[in-house]
């Protein structure tokens, strides 16, 4: 897939970090090194390229990180890269660097970034390394995995204390405005209620049902909310069940703890053929792409289309974000979304309807 116009890309990992980030800096590394190309990795994020701050990297550079979590390229949230002088910064380093192309791991900011990169005359692919979950054109996001199975884990032992002293733990987890961490760790740890911001959250119905169900001898309650709500909710949510349940109840915020570990099988995986997917799509000469997965197909999305389907998804959109698509494509991204909507309601109805 070699294409001569390509002599060094970079690779960078920008955002919250994600476990998976590794696994797939290695794949874009070697795969780069498999077609003859030189590969700079760019630390913090886009804040390596303003500063100028990165290293090439050879094969051997990456051994052993495939089962690390956290990034070795570190990561960042850089402003400066927001405004056009810290973008001009950016293509002077790529210039001078000579970097002809760019692999951008992260969530919807980088990818903004990518975008205005690419806009400047630096082909770039973008990945999607987030363990939110909230890029509505892939159906898995690198970290999600690994951050649901640390959420399930935590609270199995607090389920195990609770069983012991009848007590209920409200827990909340990521996801930033997104349910998804919340929906389906919900599920896989049997909880009797779960909150989250896209569909309407019934204290009171849960409430009821922790009555009849302490009265039927059940001990052990757990509630999951999104982080969506704000600092104060499931402390408030917490004290509520405690003083209208008579049921002791505790809260806990797991927190960043949700980002760290070893990356899952399934994350590690899917990193690895994304990492191979980018570099292979800008040896095709594409750039201003998000790689991603969608019924167990990797395959790849225009970043501006993705953007756009993600506000859709999330009831952002406006006028003026649709411009430039035509009538077919508004109407696909209205079906799409309108499919991811019903399989989130679908799982939360039907975890509210096992919870008794
Ligand atoms: O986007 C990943 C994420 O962990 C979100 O779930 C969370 O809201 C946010 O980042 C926390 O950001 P920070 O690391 O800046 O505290």
């Amino acid at each position: 897939m070699a294409d001569k116009k390509f002599r060094r890309i970079g690779v960078l990992t920008s955002g919250g970090d994600a476990p998976g980030m590794n696994a797939a800096v290695r794949s874009v590394v070697r795969t780069a090194a498999q077609n003859g190309l030189e590969i700079m990795g760019v630390f913090g994020g886009y804040r390596g390229l303003v500063d100028n701050d990165m290293k090439l990297l050879g094969s051997r550079d990456v051994s052993n990180i495939i089962s690390m979590g956290g990034t070795m390229l570190f990561t960042d949230r850089c402003d400066e890269f927001k405004e056009e002088a810290g973008l001009q910064k950016a293509m002077k380093t790529c210039q001078e660097n000579k970097i002809d192309g760019l692999v951008c791991i992260g969530g919807d900011g980088t990818f903004r970034g990518a975008q205005d990169l690419t806009r400047r005359g630096i082909p770039c692919i973008a990945i999607p390394g987030t363990i939110d979950n909230d890029i509505s054109a892939t159906d898995y996001t690198i970290g999600y995995d690994t951050a649901m199975n640390t959420v399930v884990d935590l609270v199995d032992k607090l389920r195990d204390t609770c069983e012991s002293h009848a007590r209920c733990n409200v827990v909340e987890v990521m996801g930033r405005n997104a349910g998804y961490i919340a929906i389906n760790t919900g599920i896989a740890t049997g909880a009797v209620g779960i909150a989250i911001e896209e569909f309407p959250f019934d204290a009171d119905g849960m409430i009821e049902k922790m009555k009849e169900l302490k009265k039927a001898k059940k001990r052990n309650f757990i509630v999951i909310v999104s982080e969506a709500f704000g600092a104060e909710f499931s402390e408030n949510l917490a004290k509520r069940i405690d003083e209208e349940t008579g049921i002791e109840t505790k809260f806990a915020r797991l927190a960043h703890v949700q980002r760290g570990g070893r990356p899952t099988l399934r994350d590690r995986e899917l990193a690895s053929l994304m990492g191979y997917k980018a570099v292979e799509l800008l040896l095709e000469g594409k750039s201003n792409l998000i790689v991603n997965i969608r019924n167990e197909v990797i395959g790849c999305e225009d970043i501006e289309y993705a953007l756009c389907y993600d506000k859709l998804c999330k009831g952002k959109i406006k006028v003026e974000d649709i411009k430039g698509f035509t009538d077919e494509q508004i109407a696909k991204m209205v079906a799409d979304a309108e499919i991811r909507r019903q399989r989130m309601l679908s799982s939360y109805e039907i975890a509210s309807k096992i919870s008794i």
